[in-house]
């Protein structure tokens, strides 16, 4: 399994060493722009292997992507990240050329591959591979909605005063402040509803820590955040490495679910060996499907700024 992470940057380097610790990828690629960044990164990472008991074989290269030749998995984490009081939709600009340029390069050299997005905004970067490469819509797949879960499980945690392998919870919808649509509906501690444990109104509070989940990050790092993203991504590429058939909630192009059509946005999905094997169609209520639909928009209109 020959999985290639574009950026070398924190959130790339981090999806390279969270795929390696899980020791499940022969071979990491770190491509990079910058001279010798990649390189450089690689081989910190290799002088870990020892310590951290792994096989997989990880090398940086400068745009050199014929090194990325026959890769399974592409992860794109490219461009530039936000900066405190930045939304994720202020880096389109940049972020469009860069995607559009990487997705062409990587196909070129593995026309059979699978592609994860990670560059902002996440949905509609998604959308922008799909228009530049015209892959099949399973091997396309945006990273927001497995962060984004992670970080309402963290919160709802916190306020249940539970561990988080306790506390199960998806959130869907765009991967933006505004458009995320934690489930808390359907939020559980070991199989109980949390609306059993807490209240309406703090459970309104975990929501919208959950949504500004990205922003609060930002705002103490000076820079978006690096570790919890690239565990997400891991856990992703381990998913469709190890065929394991594992419901993530991830941004796909709809074709009518969700009552929702060419635009990508978060659903939850089966992902194995064929990357986005089905779509989950879950029943929302009233007010789960007006804030899904209120996403929708919100995506759309980011998809409308970009030149294609
Ligand atoms: C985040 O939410 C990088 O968009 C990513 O931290």
């Amino acid at each position: 399994m020959k999985v290639t992470v574009v950026g070398a940057g924190a959130v790339g380097a981090s999806c390279a060493e969270y795929i390696a610790i899980k020791n499940f990828a022969s071979e990491v690629v770190l491509v990079d722009i910058k001279e010798g960044f990649a390189e450089g990164k690689a081989m910190d990472l290799m002088q870990t292997a020892s310590l951290n008991g792994f096989d997989t074989k990880i090398t940086g290269v400068t745009g050199d992507y014929s090194k990325t030749a026959g890769s399974d998995i592409c992860v794109i984490t490219s461009g530039i990240p936000r900066k405190p009081g930045m939304t994720r939709e202020e880096l389109i600009g940049i972020n469009a050329g860069i995607v559009k340029s990487v997705s062409s390069s990587l196909i070129e050299q593995s026309p059979n591959t699978i592609i994860i997005v990670v560059s902002n905004p996440m949905d509609t970067m998604t959308y922008l591979v799909h228009k530049t490469t015209g892959l099949p819509k399973n091997r396309i797949i945006g990273m927001g909605g497995a962060l984004d879960s992670a970080r309402f499980k963290y919160r709802l945690a916190e306020a249940l005063g539970a561990p988080i392998s306790d506390v199960d919870g998806m959130v869907i919808g765009g991967h933006s402040d505004k458009g995320m649509v934690p489930l808390t509906r359907l939020a559980t501690r070991n199989s109980v509803p949390v609306t059993e444990f807490i209240s309406e109104e703090r459970l309104n509070e975990v929501k919208e820590a959950t949504k500004v989940g990205g922003a609060t990050l930002t705002g103490l790092l000076g820079t978006s955040a690096w570790y919890a993203p690239g565990a997400a991504v891991s856990g992703l590429v381990q998913a469709i490495a190890c065929d394991q058939k594992k419901i993530f909630p991830c941004s796909t192009l709809l074709d009518g679910e969700y009552g929702l059509s060419d635009l990508c946005i978060g659903v939850p999905v089966v992902l194995g060996r064929n990357g986005i094997e089905s779509i989950v169609d879950i029943t929302l209520n009233d007010a789960e499907k007006e804030h899904m639909q209120a996403s929708a928009e919100g995506v759309r209109a980011t998809n409308g700024l970009l030149e294609l």
